[in-house]
């Protein structure tokens, strides 16, 4: 009897295989990573907006080309990520215009400030950290074209990490000053960083159905734990202080106890309401309305030489989902 290709994916993600673009996959399925994925492309470019406003005032050259590699990288990330939804037939530039028109949301630890140059330090430290726990287990997500993109990220993460680290032990061995401004750093970063994870598994209902998809590995509370237990010595061996009185030690758990993030200003600002997210928006919009003349100079190539085209126009017949071939290639 022949498999149906609803028992076929059940199968696939069931033994841990790929489910691959030109693959059946079910609806809510496709949906489900279109937004995940688009919201993930999405945090990688704002997410340059914090660090990028900082790259004009470092404290000396290699400090700036360090900083500039990190946030290309960022928008580095942003392009694969953007590349495996479009594998979905979605558009770049509808995910676009839906990030600006607030349509899609973006990690709500972009809407902080970044109030002084330890703050560079402090993302790479646990902005970065916290993202390497959340999607080092995404490399195994069932969706191949999204699983592949994450193999590289993660390892570009993981300089992120150290790079911030790095910079925090410089800023520790220096002067009082110095070091009043990590702890300060550390203080503000510190509750959004646990953020990140999103809400409870009590109040994230999606949770369930994302883990049977495989692409979800763990709960939100399981990888907030884990992030917790990797930074508490990497804190003791900083010199820093963690801004929370509930925080010790539970042999009888053999990990961390600590205290929750505000959940209401959570809501807030993902709600739109934190303190920079007008902002975010407002320079995102105004990159990609100044940009305009270059997407046209590169259609405009690209009409003249289709073999080398670029990428397909916005809501043009061949954008959107690949096409199979009669040679089974994709079109
Ligand atoms: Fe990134
Ligand atoms: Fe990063």
């Amino acid at each position: 009897m022949t498999a149906t290709v609803e028992e076929q994916f059940e199968e696939v993600v069931a033994h841990d295989r790929r489910i691959e673009p030109r693959d059946w996959m079910p609806e809510a399925y496709r949906k489900t990573m279109v937004r995940q994925i688009a919201q993930h492309a999405h945090s990688e470019i704002i997410g340059m907006q914090p660090e990028g406003a900082w790259i004009a005032r470092a404290p000396s050259l290699r400090r700036k080309a360090i900083l500039l590699a990190k946030v290309q990288d960022e928008a580095g990330h942003g392009l694969y990520l953007y590349s495996a939804a479009e594998t979905l037939g979605v558009d770049r530039g509808d995910l676009t215009n839906r990030l600006i028109t607030g349509a899609q949301k973006y990690s709500s630890i972009f809407n902080y400030p970044t109030l002084s140059f330890a703050d560079v330090g402090v993302i790479g430290w646990l902005v970065d950290g916290a993202a390497i726990c959340n999607q080092v287990p995404l490399c195994r997500s069932s969706y191949g074209p999204y699983a592949r993109a994450m193999v590289r990220i993660c390892k570009e993460e993981s300089f992120h990490q150290r790079q911030g680290y790095e910079l925090l032990l410089t800023m520790m061995r220096g002067s009082e000053g110095q070091r009043e401004m990590v702890q300060d750093a550390t203080n503000r970063w510190w509750w959004p960083s646990l953020m990140m994870f999103g809400p409870p598994d009590a109040d994230s209902p999606n949770t369930a159905q994302s883990m049977r998809w495989r692409i979800k590995r763990h709960t939100n509370d399981e990888l907030r734990q884990r992030f917790v237990d990797m930074t508490v010595p990497q804190a003791a061996a900083l010199g820093v202080a963690l801004p929370d009185p509930a925080l010790r030690w539970n042999a009888e758990r053999g990990a961390n106890d600590f205290g929750q993030p505000d959940w209401d200003e959570f809501k807030r600002v993902v709600g739109g309401d934190g303190p920079c997210n007008a902002q975010r928006i407002a320079h995102r919009r105004a990159a990609q309305e100044n940009g305009a003349w270059v997407r046209e100079a590169a259609l405009a190539h690209a009409a003249k030489h289709p073999r080398f085209a670029p990428f397909s126009a916005p809501n043009q017949p061949d954008s959107g989902r690949p096409k199979v071939q009669s040679g089974g290639g994709l079109a």
